[in-house]
């Protein structure tokens, strides 16, 4: 609980001012999630402020040609992303009225959703109690708990995300989730984070360790 409150309200002061956190709709947060995978926020918001000009709603981009969505996309890499992309915009647009599915396991079905953007969607389009589980939260999380699980491993997501949601405040899932991500993306980054300036530098196993160079461990590349 105390991990949480400092981490949100070091989010509540530090969070960057991006397009889709402002009226968190389905819509926009989905194309943001599907296009900051592998992608950093730097990279992305471009591409994703294009998008919600050639496509203000998920019916615009249902009805454009493949072709189109694919152009748009050129650039940003894994193509398979944009193929699903114009998918999903058709089934929601052309099967469920326009409206993305309202729980958890409901986006789930989705095609090129899975457990990270399904959970993401959720918890900050719908304030879902769902963790979401990447590259960010394991390394926060493996750093501040000293967590030596090898992240390659058959049951590091299992593990990460049973943590994540035991800290997680229920009624705050959406701040929890976006503080996650972005305190990993701003603060506790990959490589030479600068942890004299860290909120948990007093609390914080790798820090105290010596081991933050070390984890999260990820044995198979
Ligand atoms: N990376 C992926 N999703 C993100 C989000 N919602 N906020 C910050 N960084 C992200």
């Amino acid at each position: 609980m105390e991990f949480s409150k400092s981490l949100i309200n070091w989010y509540l002061h530090n969070k960057r001012d991006l397009p889709w956190r402002k009226t968190p709709q389905p819509y926009p947060v989905w194309l943001s999630e599907i296009m900051l995978q592998q992608t950093r926020v730097a990279q992305g918001l471009p591409y994703f402020l294009k998008f919600i000009d050639a496509f203000p709603t998920v019916h615009d981009m249902a009805a454009a040609p493949e072709e189109q969505v694919l152009k748009l996309w050129q650039g940003l890499g894994y193509y398979s992303r944009a193929r699903n992309l114009h998918a999903t915009a058709k089934q929601v647009a052309f099967d469920m009225g326009g409206n993305f599915p309202d729980s958890y396991s409901g986006l789930l079905q989705l095609k090129g959703v899975g457990d990270y953007t399904a959970a993401a969607i959720a918890s900050i389009s719908y304030g879902e109690a769902v963790p979401v589980v990447d590259g960010n939260v394991y390394r926060v999380l493996s750093r501040v708990f000293g967590v030596e699980t090898d992240i390659s491993s058959s049951g590091a997501k299992k593990e990460f995300t049973a943590l994540a949601a035991s800290l997680m405040p229920h009624k705050q899932a959406s701040a929890f989730n976006q503080a996650m991500m972005e305190f990993g993306a701003l603060q506790c980054v990959p490589k030479n984070p600068d942890c004299s300036i860290c909120i948990f530098n007093r609390d914080c196993v790798a820090f105290l360790t010596g081991k933050v160079s070390q984890l999260p461990v990820k044995l198979k590349k």
